[in-house]
């Protein structure tokens, strides 16, 4: 099988891009660009020998400018897929255009569900029981996009936003290689009407964890 090409776009620690890189995907080369020269994930890419990149928001004037400057350094990798991990720069109408159906993106939250930052203390202010990541490909709206695979944890009583996403994030390591694995082998794709398709055991294995709480019935 030929191997492909996926670009992990990082901002900063870059937990979930090690996730990938040591996920042992099959047949694939990753390159890690990151748009913080700063960023600690490049340090452990550079490490790997993985190649890398930085394209400084900073040094362009314009989002739009930026957007050419990063679609440029990924296309110089002939990208399959686009994996956005902890890449905290909104990206414009034409770059999501540009990687639609080949674009991820990973959220902490059960989405719809507390879009934008600060998701775990949000999830605590509403008092919610359940929280979780969510895996979902890249529209222009943000945080939005069709839903690829979800991982659910508890909220407990004497959570605080770290310990809460302490526990989402290492369910984020777990959803994200499954759903690049299933795009590799041709088991995900984004219809042409903007719907995730999935093959039945992906499908199956996707909705496979449900929660069910004890109750106090006897
Ligand atoms: C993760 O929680 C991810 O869901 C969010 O930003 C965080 C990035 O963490 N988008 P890391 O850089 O992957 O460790």
């Amino acid at each position: 099988m030929k191997s492909r090409s996926i670009v992990i776009l990082i901002s900063g620690r870059g937990s979930n891009m090690r996730s990938l890189v040591e996920a042992n995907l099959p047949d694939c080369r990753i390159a890690v660009i990151s748009n913080r020269p700063d960023a600690a994930g490049l340090a452990y890419a550079r490490e790997r020998g993985l190649a890398t990149a930085v394209v400084d928001h900073r040094a362009h004037a314009t989002r739009p400018a930026f957007d050419a400057a990063l679609a440029e350094a990924i296309d110089a990798h002939g990208a399959d897929l686009v994996v956005l991990a902890g890449f905290m720069r909104i990206l414009g109408v034409d770059f999501v255009a540009r990687y639609q159906g080949r674009l991820l993106n990973i959220h902490p939250s059960l989405l719809p569900a507390f879009p934008g930052t600060h998701t775990h203390a949000q999830a605590l202010a509403a008092g919610v029981r359940i929280h979780g990541c969510t895996v979902h490909f890249v529209t222009p709206a943000l945080d939005s996009g069709p839903i690829v695979i979800q991982a659910a944890v508890p909220v407990l009583p004497d959570d605080d936003p770290d310990t809460l996403a302490a526990r989402v994030l290492a369910q984020e390591h777990v959803i994200y290689p499954q759903a690049v694995r299933w795009f590799l082998a041709g088991q995900l794709q984004l219809t042409a009407a903007g719907q995730v398709r999935l093959s039945a055991g992906a499908g199956r294995a996707a909705t496979a964890a449900l929660i069910a709480p004890q109750t106090d019935a006897a």
